[in-house]
């Protein structure tokens, strides 16, 4: 996928996940004044909600590997007058270009949680630049049911390799993302907890989360062909292409859902010191 089309799916579905990130922003009480980083921010999105949901005090610096990604992200800050309350650089989660105990908080939504070779690192990272006594949280799409009346449609499209990713058959079992709390406990976070929290769709869904679920459907199961039977193929492209008469979400009884899961903990006073 070009950079420009990923930008395109983090643009189109961010209404169906705004709700849930909204919600999970009031759970996780960041401090409202102090200085967050988002790591792994692509356009900026969840970033000015957090913006909006914090004090005018609290400053939120995204971090994202790719530099094309963060251009959008700086359009999308000054758009929403948020000068000087959101900020971006360019850098890894496996090396945060930052200096120790800088921020106050720092999360991630849908990239350190998921990134199974780097997940350790960018705990360590983040548990690195954030002072002690304070919050981590690793957010991440955990699962859904989108395929109303056809449970297994759904159970084959899951069970493809698309279906599961970013977690890849063979991986350890630990490195899945619901293992996350060991990962936590182990560098050094304490209080770990973890909640899952729901997002949904009702049909005949609106002209932008119709837009949302065609890309969700592309993204989520559009590389499982060949690992599916032609007809179930061919019954999912029916059920997913908002040009077809039987797209899912134009039903009037259509109901879908989606889960987001959320790791936090409080970084250990000792940590920067092992
Ligand atoms: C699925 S997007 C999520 C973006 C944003 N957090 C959101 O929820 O809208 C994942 C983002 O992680 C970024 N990313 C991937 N690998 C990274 C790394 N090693 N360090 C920092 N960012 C990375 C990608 O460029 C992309 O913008």
């Amino acid at each position: 996928m070009s950079t420009a089309d990923y930008i395109e799916k983090l643009r189109v579905t961010f209404p169906l996940r705004e709700p849930v990130l909204r919600e999970i922003i009031q759970l996780l009480h960041f401090p409202p004044a102090g200085r967050g980083l988002d790591v792994g921010c692509g356009i900026g999105q969840p970033a000015v909600l957090l913006a909006e949901h914090l004090d005018p005090g609290a400053v939120i610096t995204g971090v994202d590997i790719s530099d094309d990604i963060l251009v959008r992200a700086r359009d999308l800050a000054k758009g929403h007058t948020l000068a000087g309350r959101v900020e971006f650089r360019q850098g890894s989660m496996d090396r945060l270009p930052f200096d120790e105990n800088v921020f106050d908080w720092a999360w991630s939504v849908d990239c350190a949680g998921y990134s199974p070779h780097s997940r350790n690192k960018a705990t360590q990272e983040m548990t690195r630049v954030v002072k002690p006594g304070g919050r981590i949280a690793m957010v991440a799409w955990s699962s859904q049911q989108f395929l109303a009346g056809h449970p297994r449609l759904e159970a084959r499209l899951n069970a493809t390799t698309a279906g599961f990713a970013p977690f890849h058959h063979g991986d350890d079992p630990k490195r899945h993302f619901l293992q996350t709390a060991g990962r936590l406990r182990d560098g050094g976070i304490r209080d770990v907890t973890v909640r899952t929290f729901a997002g949904d769709v009702s049909g005949p869904a609106s002209h932008e989360i119709r837009k949302a679920m065609a890309a969700f459907f592309r993204m989520r199961w559009g590389s499982a062909r060949a690992e599916v039977l032609d007809s179930d193929w061919r019954l999912f492209c029916r059920l997913s292409d908002p040009d077809s008469d039987e797209f899912l979400p134009d039903r009037q009884d259509y109901y879908g859902f989606f889960t987001y899961t959320v790791f936090t903990g409080i970084v250990n006073d000792y940590t920067n010191d092992n």
